[in-house]
């Protein structure tokens, strides 16, 4: 291998629930710089006031620069357990945090001449409801008896509810290699973006889910891993394996193998109810 070949390492890890009913793994891929922070977050949390954990997921995932994703995964989660709304009604504080938090990076970044920004796809697990929300296309999979169900649906420009938003706002969808926002981003919802903030909106989709015994695994990934693995490959690939930091690590090496060479973040969860 020559030394200007890219060499790209995964980190890994994960946990289990204090119930034994949840664990999570994630497997990300390591940037060549060093140093280089890891935009995902997976986390199970004591929440005063409750019995149980709350967990707590995201895959960020940065276009133009770093600095969106990080700034997003450092403050989207705090945003959410300090909206009033949660725990009582959490797809609603999810739903505000996002806007906060990019109203935060927008604010904090005004001074720079940076226009970077990110997509985001992030599930808070309470019990057994899991609540998903997502801008962009990073993507949230259920399986549900072996059978793979898209919690989220990518927010493409060309989606006609999403081209309609944009051209009501003055904005255009323009081809360019892809369908583009303004010719310029295929993405049309986003952390960040400043310049394309009035039809680059950070309002997710927000999704709740009650699980059952028939949803056994959770896949949280960004579009390095949806372009090259449809949503069922991904399911079938890991469904005989039951440690979830090793199924994580399986999607990423599939997708990686496949050609994939974009970010790939994946965080898989696993379910016994
Ligand atoms: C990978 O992530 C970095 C950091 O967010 C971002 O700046 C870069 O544009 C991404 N690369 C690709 C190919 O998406
Ligand atoms: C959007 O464009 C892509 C090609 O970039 C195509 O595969 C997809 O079917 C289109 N979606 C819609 C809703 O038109």
């Amino acid at each position: 291998m020559s030394a200007t070949q890219p060499i790209h390492t995964f980190l890994t890890g994960g946990d289990v629930r204090k119930d034994n009913k949840v664990s999570y793994g994630y497997s990300v891929m390591r940037g060549k710089r060093a140093g280089m922070e890891d935009f995902f977050f997976a986390e199970f949390k004591n929440h005063p006031g409750r019995s149980s954990t709350v967990g707590l997921f995201g895959v960020f995932d940065g276009h133009g620069g770093p600095h969106a994703a990080d700034f997003v995964r450092a403050n989207l989660f705090d945003s959410l357990l300090k909206n009033p709304n949660f725990p009582t009604d959490v797809s609603t504080a999810l739903g505000e945090a996002f806007v906060e938090t990019d109203k935060r990076y927008l604010q904090a970044d005004s001074g720079s001449n940076r226009d970077d920004g990110c997509t985001a796809v992030t599930a808070v697990l309470t019990d057994n409801t899991v609540v998903v929300a997502h801008v962009g296309d990073s993507r949230a999979v259920l399986s549900r008896g072996g059978r793979a169900i898209a919690l989220s649906e990518d927010h493409k420009p060309n989606r006609s509810d999403e081209r309609s938003r944009i051209e009501a706002a003055g904005g255009v969808v323009v081809w360019a290699g892809t369908w583009r926002v303004g010719g310029v981003l295929a993405v049309s919802r986003a952390f960040g973006d400043r310049l394309l903030k009035r039809y680059v909106v950070a309002t997710p989709d927000v999704r709740e889910e009650k699980l059952t015994s028939q949803d056994d695994v959770m896949i949280l990934a960004s579009d390095g891993l949806w372009d090259v693995l449809t949503n069922q490959e991904a399911v079938s690939l890991i469904k005989d394996i039951l440690d979830a930091e090793k199924a994580a690590k399986r999607l990423t090496d599939e997708a990686y193998g496949r050609g994939s060479n974009d970010n790939i973040s994946c965080i898989v969860l696993r379910f016994k109810f």
